[in-house]
């Protein structure tokens, strides 16, 4: 599979206008994505529980007419949101190419996220997504063909990728790898696929209980964070890292031993966070508040002998993992220990989820 495979054939007509409307989900990596070259390639395969609760809702309204420039206006809740404009108009670029009817419409883009804007959890992999699925249903309405399932939901985590590339990993679900490796099956660094092997019971209906430990704007964005990885000492290291652990996970995967998928997701959320400390410029993400909370975490662990972990995303909010036999006892251990170190207490208690719905 190549690029060029995603290039449609001539288009005959074009729809006049109407709209399309899609719920995507957010995903959180257990083994990351961190580290990218080329147009949004990754340098590791990484691999992502899809979520359930945490998704963005996008509709894209069109009306056919023609121009030399993009022209579309991005609006947040009913309102214009100017500030992601330039974000759209660059995927827009990248993606003309193989949706090339983009000029030939007037956009409005209407989205909302289940989760509060302020919760410090990004958008750009929800929002990516549910975009580029609207614009698959847009596609697929002008070629007028039966479209496979399997080609429009490739394709559609292929335009997300170009989007952010953690979006390729939000068109499907539960579990999404994204980055080609030997030890899974259709991978492919071009988009993201639906983990293809069967997952011991242990992790059906995996608990991800997100603490909004700080709230809003990154004090890195991820385009700023994935260039650091050029020219840092231990980014080869790394990648070479994150690969063997997708290795093991396909094993663990299988066989759910649960202590040694605590071991990989623990450790790759502190490597995410060691390169960010150790590139140039350097950064420290986590807040005294996420080293408590893990803290309290491993002593639980060891207390009790709970499957509890944690994992981080590119800040300080920490995700708790945790599978659906332990729902009652860590969930009493969170309100109790744990909901003191969050703003105002807030979490967001989510699940494993199945991927993207047409609304
Ligand atoms: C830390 O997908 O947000 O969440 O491709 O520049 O949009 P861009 O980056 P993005 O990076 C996410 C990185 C991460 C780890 C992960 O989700 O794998």
């Amino acid at each position: 599979m190549s690029e060029s495979s995603f290039i449609p054939e001539t288009y005959k007509d074009l729809a006049e206008e109407g709209n399309f409307h899609w719920q995507a989900p957010s995903n959180i990596a257990l083994v990351k994505y961190w580290g990218k070259h080329g147009e949004q390639l990754p340098r590791n395969t990484s691999i992502s529980f899809t979520l359930n609760k945490c998704f963005t809702e996008t509709k894209l309204q069109f009306e056919r007419k023609d121009s030399s420039n993009f022209q579309f206006e991005v609006f947040l809740e009913g309102k214009r949101e100017k500030a992601f404009e330039p974000k759209i108009l660059q995927f827009f670029k990248r993606i003309e190419t193989y949706l090339p009817f983009l000029k030939n419409y007037q956009f409005a883009i209407h989205t909302a996220n289940s989760f509060p804007h302020s919760s410090g959890i990004a958008s750009s992999a929800s929002g990516m997504s549910a975009l580029s699925l609207c614009l698959m249903s847009l596609e697929k309405a002008i070629l007028k063909n039966d479209m496979d399932d399997s080609i429009f939901n490739r394709k559609a985590s292929f335009l997300a990728r170009l989007g952010s590339g953690s979006a390729c990993r939000s068109t499907g679900g539960p579990l999404m790898v994204w980055g080609e490796h030997p030890a899974v099956k259709n991978s492919s660094d071009l988009l993201g696929v639906e983990y293809p092997y069967s997952v011991h019971k242990n992790f059906s209906n995996y608990r991800d209980c997100i603490l909004l430990v700080d709230k809003g704007e990154k004090q890195v964005s991820s385009s700023v964070g994935h260039n650091l990885m050029h020219n840092h000492p231990y980014a080869q290291k790394r990648f070479e890292f994150a690969n063997s652990n997708i290795g093991r996970m396909v094993n663990i995967l299988a066989d759910g031993d649960l202590p040694a998928f605590i071991e990989i997701v623990e450790s790759e959320a502190l490597q995410l966070h060691a390169m960010m400390m150790t590139s140039l410029p350097y950064f420290i993400l986590m807040k005294p508040n996420s080293l408590e909370i893990i803290n309290r975490i491993w002593q639980f662990r060891q207390d009790t002998g709970s499957s509890l972990c944690f994992t981080l995303d590119a800040g300080a909010n920490v995700h708790v993992l945790y599978p659906e036999s332990e729902e009652e006892t860590t969930f009493n251990f969170i309100k109790s220990e744990l909901l003191q170190f969050c703003r105002n207490r807030e979490y967001i208690a989510d699940r494993l989820g199945a991927g993207p719905v047409q609304l």
